[in-house]
């Protein structure tokens, strides 16, 4: 049975709903909708993969963004910021220079040690990469702490495709040990050297032990059942499977109710969830 969550304390502490401010120090564009922003805070943010802040500019509003970098030991934090309303709409058309505000970070994340020792395999669909990628750092700086790693990544047309020289660099790694899948649903006429096809092609041919393998998974809502249902069919039990889902957020704190999955607060127990934690809520994978 899934553990039941509660909302937090109204006695929580008060910088929790206080932004930071943070100076934007570097944004480039990534695809036509979305742009990578570097931000400096005043001390480290202190995050685990998978976690998220509530990203803010005064008088225009705030949502939660996913935290793109690893752990890190200075000050800098890395988004991926697709444009896609009021706000982002702005952050679009900032400089570097600008002054924006932080919370967090926030939500569940995902245990680096958990991985230990496993072989791994991280699925992404579009702007998935942008938090998992949070994970596949720490994890390829230390590859001698896992057994294989296996990175799946999708995006609808090459045009689309986020970290296309990261993902390429990982390529070249040891093959042995770090392999990358590229794929596109369709080329749109652009050059490409990746596969064409779904994220779940690749899926029932890899080399893996289901019995030492951990899975992560982050994409847009329709990829999960397909993806979960090739997991299923190569013998990868739900509890060693981990999804990262989205919900609507407010307070990002367990305050005001807009994340809710049933009885889950997606902002505190998510957004980062094992699955088999959450395979019987029916409002999971919506
Ligand atoms: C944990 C988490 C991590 C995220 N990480 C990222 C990330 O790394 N990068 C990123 O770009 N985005 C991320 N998002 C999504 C991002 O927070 C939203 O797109 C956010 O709404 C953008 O704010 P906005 O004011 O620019 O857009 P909004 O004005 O909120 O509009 C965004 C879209 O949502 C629609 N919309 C607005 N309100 C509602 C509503 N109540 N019901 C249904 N539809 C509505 C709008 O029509 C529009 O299409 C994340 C969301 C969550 C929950
Ligand atoms: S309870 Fe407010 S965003 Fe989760």
């Amino acid at each position: 049975m899934c553990a039941m969550t509660h909302p937090a304390s109204p006695e929580l502490d008060p910088e929790l709903y206080l932004p930071r401010m943070a100076s934007v120090v570097a944004v480039e564009s990534m695809t036509a909708r979305e742009k990578f922003f570097k931000v400096e805070l005043s001390k480290p943010l202190g995050h685990r993969p998978g976690q998220f802040v509530m990203l803010s500019l005064l008088g225009i509003g705030e949502a939660p963004i996913s935290i793109s970098c690893g752990p890190r030991h200075d000050n800098i934090l890395e988004m991926v910021i697709r444009n896609a309303g009021s706000l982002t709409r702005v952050l679009h058309r900032l400089q570097p220079g600008a002054r924006v505000g932080i919370r967090g970070p926030f939500g569940s994340g995902f245990h680096l040690d958990d991985f230990n020792g496993k072989d791994v395999v991280c699925i992404v669909g579009g702007l998935g990469l942008a938090p998992l990628r949070s994970l596949i750092q720490p994890i390829i700086a230390q590859p001698q702490r896992f057994g294989s790693i296996t990175i799946i990544s999708g995006c609808r047309t090459p045009a689309e495709e986020l970290y296309r020289d990261e993902l390429e660099s990982w390529s070249r790694m040891d093959q042995d040990k770090v392999s990358v899948i590229r794929l596109v649903d369709k080329t749109a006429n652009l050059p490409w050297n990746g596969k064409i096809g779904l994220v779940t092609a690749p899926i029932p041919d890899l080399k893996i032990n289901p019995a030492r393998t951990l899975v992560a998974l982050c994409g847009p809502p329709v990829m999960y059942k397909f993806v979960l249902m090739e997991l299923k069919a190569l013998g990868i039990p739900n509890s060693q499977i981990f999804v990262d889902l989205e919900r609507r957020m407010k307070c990002g704190v367990g305050q005001c109710g807009h994340c809710q999955i049933n009885h889950v607060y997606c902002c505190q127990e998510g957004p980062v969830f094992r699955f088999d934690r959450i395979e019987n809520l029916q409002e999971a994978l919506q």
